[in-house]
């Protein structure tokens, strides 16, 4: 029987408000389909804080270990200014201990309502259609810190293994396409020392085990500038280190003209391609890869409390976790046309209904409850 256990870590602000909604859609996947989901639920970032202390617990660490997938909402918040450790800490210790090392972050214009409210022209955007995989248990956000009152560092390291690993995830998710799609491994090696070791790694790993994917190289700062001016030039991949990835991944917001809308994986490993074998590294118990699923916004303080949040990253997280968590390909499928067809226009057969961060004036619920709607109908359409 299809399904697994969950861990539910909703966190702070708007978090629980769209983690909420998300948990409807996998209620009526339970219902149409009989798998069924184990759910438990616990705390972390400034919740954890506030309750016990501390951003995670031991505990919420070694639950998240046993379950197979992990869902989280988002960690943070001004009320949590001067604490130590912050709440961020909180998610970045889960990434740590899972391990979860490849941090997918894909920015497509499935939705032709999409094109229409990016702030980028109609003829750049259209067509554009990339995944980040940000490497996300090193550089600068894991190496010994030292933080003093007047002197901070951040040692910004990889390690061969680090980056072989990630460059593999890269490359067998290029080879799930016919032809391969295409590489970019962004880095600063004209400056810094770990991405030429990064640059020249990652080379190696292409040439030995993927020589059917194109690999090239583009420097973090130029891309920054080319996905605003030439995007569909990086349809693809783009593999790049955990600081860059972050940064990166805002700016696919940026194109899209809300972060309410980008989901992301972070996975243990390379997951299997839709009816393909299961993954070797970082294989959990429901058949799929161990991950950890959360939007790429943060807990949007300014917002929170008032209904108003955009549901539809934490919703595609969803559709990312059945996918790579539970080999769930048709039901994830089921969920993206949803909501593409819920943000689509009248005119494009779509229904319309979107947040205010999408220039509408639909509350987090009603933007739910489109999307529960049309999922339900795709799944009796068969
Ligand atoms: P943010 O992503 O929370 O918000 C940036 C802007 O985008 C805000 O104007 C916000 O209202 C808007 N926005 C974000 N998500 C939205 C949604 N779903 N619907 C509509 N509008 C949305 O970034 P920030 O304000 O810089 O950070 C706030 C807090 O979140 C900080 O404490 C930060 O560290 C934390 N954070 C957490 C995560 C995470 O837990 N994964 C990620 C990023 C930031
Ligand atoms: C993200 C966030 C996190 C990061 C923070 C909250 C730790 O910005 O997931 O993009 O920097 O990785
Ligand atoms: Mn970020």
């Amino acid at each position: 029987a299809k399904g697994g256990k969950i861990l539910i870590l909703p966190g702070d602000h708007i978090g629980p408000e769209v983690v909420t909604e998300a948990l409807k859609i996998l209620d009526i996947i339970e219902e149409a389909t009989g798998a069924k989901f184990e759910r438990d639920f616990d705390l972390c970032g400034g919740a954890s804080l506030d309750k016990h202390k501390d951003s995670v617990t031991e505990a919420v660490l070694k639950k998240s270990e046993e379950a197979d997938a992990v869902f989280f909402g988002s960690a943070g918040g001004p009320e949590w200014g001067h604490s130590q450790p912050n709440p961020e800490s909180g998610l970045l210790r889960i990434r740590k201990r899972l391990q979860v090392f490849a941090n997918l972050r894909p920015c497509n214009f499935a939705s032709k309502a999409l094109i229409h409210r990016s702030p980028i022209k109609p003829e750049i955007i259209t067509g554009v259609d990339f995944t980040i995989i940000r490497e996300n248990c090193g550089g600068a956000y894991y190496g010994e810190k030292t933080e003093e009152k007047d002197y901070g560092c951040d040692p910004w390291e990889y390690s061969r293994p680090e980056i072989e690993r990630v460059a593999r995830v890269a490359g067998a998710l290029a080879m799930q396409r016919d032809p391969p799609l295409p590489v970019w491994s962004v880095d600063k090696a004209n400056v810094l020392a770990s991405p030429r070791v990064w640059r020249r790694i990652t080379h190696e790993v292409f040439g030995k085990e993927f020589p059917e994917v194109e690999i090239r190289d583009q420097l973090a700062d130029s891309l920054a500038m080319l996905l605003i001016t030439k995007p569909t030039a990086f349809n693809g991949l783009i593999v790049t280190d955990n600081t860059f990835g972050d940064i990166l991944s805002d700016e696919s917001g940026g194109l899209t003209g809300s972060l309410g809308l980008l989901p992301s994986a972070s996975l243990a490993g390379a997951p299997a391609a839709e009816g393909g074998d299961s993954p070797v590294l970082g294989r959990n118990n429901a058949g799929g890869v161990v991950g950890l699923y959360e939007p790429v916004h943060g807990s949007a303080p300014d917002i929170s409390g008032k209904g108003l949040a955009n549901p539809v990253a934490q919703v595609l997280s969803l559709a990312m976790m059945l996918r790579y968590s539970f080999n769930m390909h048709r039901e994830a499928e089921v969920v993206e046309r949803a909501i593409a067809k819920v943000l689509d226009s009248k005119d494009d057969g779509g229904l319309e209904v979107r947040t205010g961060d999408l220039g509408g004036t639909a509350g987090t619920r009603e933007m739910s409850e489109a999307i529960q709607g049309e999922v339900r109908r795709l799944l009796k359409a068969g």
